[in-house]
């Protein structure tokens, strides 16, 4: 190394693991990008020693939703700040929240407007997904292809939620901008009719109780609006993203599609390893605490769990995301909307886990449910590639940005929601032991979080990522 390329920093005696490689170096890095990999780098500005733990590429959350502008009272309790606070704690080095169109709106109104609300307080980098909720002429032939092009090169499309769902037609002409721009379509997978008819059926019953959102939510559901969306992406011939997969049903058909060569990929989460519809009070419990778990497609039975954590291991699912959705459970703007005697379609849909998302999922690689090669790749190497962030983010290399994480893969942490870095007054991991912690971040170089202590870096140094063209 020339006496003039001074290192800003070297983390020496790094156990290195990618996703596909692991080896024993010194990291050296300068101007926040990793510019050697080697033994006996020269001495740094800064030095950290990283014997006994692994060090991670920082992990990229491709599913998250941070102070998104929310219908009808609702408010979400994560901004920007304490979502990438969170997420730094959690050994995540980048997020991908979603900036939502509004129908009636224009797409670049919802991009500029999260913009705002991003300048100036994430403290790890960031990219957008846009959701395309109203896409009328305008949105498919000028503004979703200028904004492709600008640096959003994936958007999310929902088949429910009167808000934001798309016809099939719609949906057809969405993919056919993605096809024609190289952009990726990620889908919100459950047909609408269906939801409502079964909403109105139990509603009508008295049945308002939180956990009737399971069976207001069946895997049926789910199946029917996974293989219309994989019938439509076989119809216009493009890749699409399966999003929130819940469970064997949705698996079988995403299986069958890939068997048949088609590019269909799946993106799971940790509440669909780790909390069922009993969370909600399937067993019989009508009180309210069920909407803390609350979410769409709702977590399911240990069957298909177990069906989602194989699924992790060979090859159905490319991405594992939180869908971080930060509603507190005490809060009329929260899980509280409209009071608890409302029926189970009032509650806010989602649960945190923004934090907790990448060491439930370690706890897998310490159970030898999965390897640590493919908990790297299904948590930052996939998703950076998937979204266009490679290879700035989602490795270890020479060129790549320093966003590492040291990992102590052998301690032992009970999850409690007093410890976690969001907004939320709760998780639903309250109480789960999980062996396996992210002890100390560096984002870009910078040491932001040290020992599990957050080192308060400075609000705004996360910066904005143009994606690129994914890479699927
Ligand atoms: O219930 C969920 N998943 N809420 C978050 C929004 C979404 O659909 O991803
Ligand atoms: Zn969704
Ligand atoms: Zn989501």
């Amino acid at each position: 190394m020339p006496a003039d390329n001074n290192l800003d920093l070297v983390i020496r005696n790094a156990d290195v693991v990618t996703a596909s490689d692991r080896f024993r170096c010194d990291i050296g890095v300068r101007g926040g990008r990793i510019v050697a990999l080697g033994h006996d780098l020269p001495p740094a500005a800064s030095e950290i020693d990283a014997t006994g733990l692994l060090a991670l590429p920082g992990g990229v959350d491709g599913h998250c939703h941070l102070d998104q502008p929310m219908p009808d009272g609702m408010r979400m309790a994560d901004d920007f700040f304490t979502g990438t606070r969170a997420a730094a704690c959690g050994g995540t080095t980048t997020v991908i929240p979603f900036a939502a169109q509004e129908k009636g709106a224009s797409l670049k109104a919802a991009v500029d407007d999260y913009h705002r609300r991003a300048d100036g307080r994430a403290v790890i980098d960031y990219a957008f997904h846009l959701i395309v909720a109203d896409p009328t002429p305008a949105v498919l032939q000028d503004e979703l292809p200028s904004l492709i092009r600008q640096g959003y090169s994936s958007f999310k499309v929902y088949m429910t939620y009167d808000d934001l769902k798309l016809s099939d037609r719609e949906m057809l002409s969405v993919l056919d901008v993605a096809r024609q721009n190289n952009a990726l379509v990620m889908v919100h997978a459950e047909n609408a009719d269906c939801i409502s008819w079964l909403t109105d059926k139990l509603v009508g019953q008295g049945r308002i109780a939180p956990r009737f959102h399971a069976l207001a939510r069946p895997d049926a559901v789910e199946r029917e609006a996974t293989h219309r969306a994989i019938t439509f992406a076989e119809l216009v011939d493009v890749p699409i993203l399966i999003v929130h997969v819940s469970g064997k049903e949705a698996i079988e058909q995403i299986r069958w599609a890939q068997g048949r060569g088609m590019k269909i990929l799946a993106e799971t989460c940790p509440q669909y390893l780790y909390l069922t519809a009993e969370d909600m009070g399937m067993g019989g419990d009508d009180g309210y605490e069920g909407a803390k778990c609350v979410c769409s497609p709702p977590p399911r039975d240990p069957e298909n769990q177990a069906a989602v954590w194989r699924a992790l291991t060979n090859g159905v699912f490319s991405v594992f995301s939180s869908d971080h959705a930060p509603f507190n459970y005490d809060d009329p703007e929260g899980k509280k909307l409209g009071g608890t005697a409302q029926p189970f379609d009032h509650i806010p849909n989602g649960v945190p886990g923004i934090e907790t998302r990448l060491p439930l999922l370690f706890d897998g690689v310490a159970r030898g449910k999965l390897s640590l090669h493919q908990f790297v790749e299904l948590t930052s190497y996939r998703p950076a590639k998937i979204y266009g962030l490679y290879p700035r983010k989602g490795t270890i290399a020479v060129g790549a940005d320093a966003d590492i994480v040291l990992w102590d893969p052998t301690r032992k942490v009970r999850i409690a929601n007093a410890n976690l870095h969001h907004a939320v007054d709760y998780t639903p991991y309250e109480g789960i032991e999980v062996t396996g912690w992210p002890m100390t971040t560096f984002s870009r170089g910078e040491l932001i979080v040290r020992n599990g202590e957050y080192l308060e870096p400075a609000a705004g140094r996360g910066k904005f990522l143009e994606a690129g063209q994914p890479e699927i």
